[in-house]
């Protein structure tokens, strides 16, 4: 089946919907007939982006803060009263970091895992009962290289997308016999502002674009390949440049590896 096909007429939420990755999901799934849920914090962003849309009605905007999930039948209740089913949970919302373990505040530390991880298996909890009423339902979580290695600067990031694939590697065992699957994507360097807003170790803001963003993978292609692997129902997918040679030099050449990885660059 086509991707078109695949996606067409299904009902997705995508998490960090205002920019980067999860704004060009939108831009494709939208393409390809889907109906959207759209969220992250800003607003007046996701009703842009919403607008300029194929098939705009079709979509609804629900901003959330993965900071500050709570009562999650807010959300899910919108979703069914709109549409009656959610065939997809894309969380993808998340931020970076720009700061060693040793100047990184608890604060840091902990609101970042909140982001990155609380706040992403809160939605996965909230639609877990939608999923098995349906007998359906996919999870693509967007991990990252450095959920497969820890890396300058990116300490409680490296482990925060680690987490996620201990959490939903063990999700996708109990919840196979359900229907539901989960699709880890891997990304390596891709060219979003993610830089931006990644933080520092007292909470700000890096507000650069790195080199390694501004020269990483076109996000069309990252997001054109993260859509393939999730259609194929694959387990997981690295998607990047020749970064991800760092990911089979660990496993297969680690001595290599711890060589060579402390030199590259962290921006
Ligand atoms: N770009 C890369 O090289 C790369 C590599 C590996 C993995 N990733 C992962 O890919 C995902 C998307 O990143 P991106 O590159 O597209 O970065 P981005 O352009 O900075 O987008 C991040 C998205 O997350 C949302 N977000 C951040 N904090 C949030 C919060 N507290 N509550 C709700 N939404 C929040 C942002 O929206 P608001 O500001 O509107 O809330 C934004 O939509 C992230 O999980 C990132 O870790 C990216």
């Amino acid at each position: 089946m086509n991707q078109s096909a695949y996606y067409r007429n299904k009902v997705i939420w995508i998490t960090g919907a205002s920019s980067g990755i999860g704004e060009n999901l939108a831009q494709q799934l939208a393409s390809y007939g889907a109906y959207l849920i759209l969220s992250s914090r800003n607003q007046s962003k996701l009703e842009g982006l919403k607008a300029t849309l194929f098939n705009s009605e079709a979509h609804l905007v629900l901003p959330l803060d993965l900071c500050a999930i709570e009562n999650t039948s807010i959300y899910t209740d919108k979703i069914i009263a709109k549409y009656g089913r959610l065939d997809i949970l894309i969380n993808n919302g998340g931020v970076s970091q720009r700061a060693s373990a040793n100047d990184t505040n608890m604060e840091v530390n902990r609101q970042l895992m909140e982001v990155n991880f609380f706040g992403n298996i809160a939605l996965a909890k909230a639609v877990l009962p939608i999923f098995r009423a349906q007998n359906s339902g996919q999870f693509l979580v967007v991990s990252s290289i450095a959920g497969k290695f820890g890396f300058h600067l990116r300490s409680i990031y490296s482990a925060s997308k680690a987490a996620l694939v201990g959490y939903y590697e063990s999700l996708a065992m109990e919840e196979a016999p359900n229907g539901i699957n989960v699709t880890l994507a891997f990304p390596g360097k891709i060219n979003t502002p993610i830089s931006k807003s990644a933080l520092t170790g007292s909470g700000h803001a890096h507000g650069a674009m790195d080199h390694n963003q501004a020269t990483g993978m076109p996000v069309e292609e990252c997001v054109r390949l993260m859509l393939l692997a999730l259609s194929q129902r694959k387990r997981e997918v690295l998607i990047g440049g020749k970064e991800l040679l760092a990911v089979f030099l660990k496993r297969f050449f680690p001595r290599l590896f711890w060589k060579l990885i402390p030199k590259q660059p962290a921006t």
